[in-house]
């Protein structure tokens, strides 16, 4: 599955680039929230996403929440009506589980978040209750940046590790991603592929979504 990231589309044709990935076949969004602390670089916030929720009911908004303060914006976003909510690990420490009951009693489905910095290990005890793994291939921050070469090694560590607990969790990719290294992706085990620049930043949006299509189907 392809889950556009709309973080560097021009934010006046927002709507009518989000209609033209939909008429390609998208059916999930990935939403980067940036509040400046954790990365260095802001986006949007709670309202959009209602927007979203309210202006295209059938499509599966997923937020990457990209914040050091947990406390206040999960209960935020929560509320925003989005299908997935992915957090960091490196913010949830031992509050993990916590978020993770949390997000399920609010049927939103949880996923978890690892910067390329942090080990694959980490994710270990949460196998089991979580519904989704991220697996950042740049630094989080900003979009159009170059995937990262030991990304491979990493997504085959997290296929392993999820196969070894006996479970299945789609493993989701996120930066650098265009018609070479999706394949490279897909190739090491991943299912979700999260593109930005590579889709708004081109001539064709329709182009650029079945080029990459043509790559994992
Ligand atoms: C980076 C974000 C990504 C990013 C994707 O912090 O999480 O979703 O914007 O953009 P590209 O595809 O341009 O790397
Ligand atoms: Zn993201």
């Amino acid at each position: 599955m392809i889950a556009p990231s709309i973080l560097t589309a021009n934010n006046m044709h927002l709507a009518t680039n989000i209609k033209e990935s939909i008429n390609c076949g998208i059916t999930r969004f990935h939403i980067d929230i940036m509040d400046g602390h954790f990365v260095p670089n802001l986006s949007y916030g709670p309202e959009l996403i209602k927007d979203l929720k309210h202006e295209f009911p059938n499509i599966q908004i997923e937020i990457h929440l990209m914040s050091n303060n947990l406390e206040q914006m999960i209960p935020l976003f929560v509320k925003t009506g989005c299908d997935l909510l992915e957090f960091h690990i490196e913010v949830s420490k031992d509050n993990t589980s916590k978020w993770i009951k949390l997000l399920k009693q609010s049927h939103i489905k949880s996923g978890i978040v690892l910067k390329p910095s942090t080990p694959v290990s980490t994710i270990a005890p949460y196998l089991n209750s979580i519904d989704q793994l991220l697996l950042m291939t740049v630094t989080p921050g900003f979009g159009g940046q170059k995937f990262q070469s030991d990304s491979s090694d990493r997504i085959k560590q997290a296929k392993t590790l999820i196969i070894q607990h006996n479970t299945y969790i789609p493993i989701e990719v996120d930066g650098g991603i265009n018609n070479e290294t999706v394949r490279i992706a897909k190739n090491a085990g991943a299912d979700i592929f999260v593109a930005g620049s590579y889709i708004y930043n081109q001539k064709s949006i329709s182009n650029q979504i079945r080029e990459l299509k043509s790559v994992i189907e």
